[in-house]
């Protein structure tokens, strides 16, 4: 589950957290991943099932709900697999962010969904002004901040409205739950830097789960 090395040691893709509600989540997904071939549409047609979930409980193991000390995104921010598709092309995660703590400027690369399962985020959402020519700097600017409550959810649409940073407003840990067509925490992704420009190579890594090349 959501103890590295626990009680399923070498479980890394599929069900990590075998729940009746994820699993009817994943298979409305896959399901309308068929059906559906146009991105925006596709996500669209998920939000009754992605809003069933987050209006569930007792799905969410304490274990994959807690911060991370040894987090790779800093702040004890604790990014857990729940699934994960074997050949990369979805997965679904826990991220907790403690009190007061925030992301790094990042993006996401792939459509999906993202809500608020506890807690409280504000999102600041970024606009990309340059071509992105240049893989090392990026020209941005803030166009969206929104303040995010349990059971509220968003869709990602890449490249729009892809690069953001959420902070947990509330007094206690916010946890927010990811659907996303790739598999988020292992993929290169980027680190923006919005005043000076800078991007980096950016790898999550899960709490709970190895990297297909044995990264975390
Ligand atoms: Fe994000």
């Amino acid at each position: 589950m959501c103890d590295l090395g626990h009680s399923h040691p070498h479980q890394s893709y599929g069900f990590l957290v075998d729940a009746p509600e994820i699993r009817a989540l994943i298979d409305e997904t896959t399901r309308l991943t068929a059906a559906i071939e146009d991105d925006a549409a596709r996500v669209e047609a998920l939000r009754p099932a992605f809003g069933a979930l987050l209006a569930s409980d007792g799905w969410l193991p304490e274990s994959c709900a807690r911060p991370d000390d040894s987090s790779r995104m800093g702040g004890g921010i604790g990014q857990y697999a729940l699934y994960r598709a074997e050949d990369g092309s979805l997965c679904l995660f826990s991220l907790v962010v403690p009190a007061g703590a925030a992301t790094p400027v990042h993006d996401h690369l792939a459509w999906g969904l993202v809500g608020i399962y506890r807690g409280r985020q504000d999102e600041t959402v970024y606009r990309r002004l340059d071509d992105g020519s240049d893989p090392a700097r990026a020209r941005l600017e803030i166009s969206k901040r929104q303040q995010l409550g349990r059971g509220e959810f968003y869709t990602l649409l890449p490249p729009a409205d892809d690069i953001h940073f959420v902070t947990t407003v509330s007094d206690t840990p916010s946890i927010s739950i990811h659907l996303l067509a790739n598999d988020t925490a292992c993929v290169w992704r980027h680190r923006f830097e919005p005043a000076t420009g800078v991007v980096t190579p950016f790898r999550s890594g899960y709490a709970n789960a190895p990297c297909p090349d044995g990264g975390t």
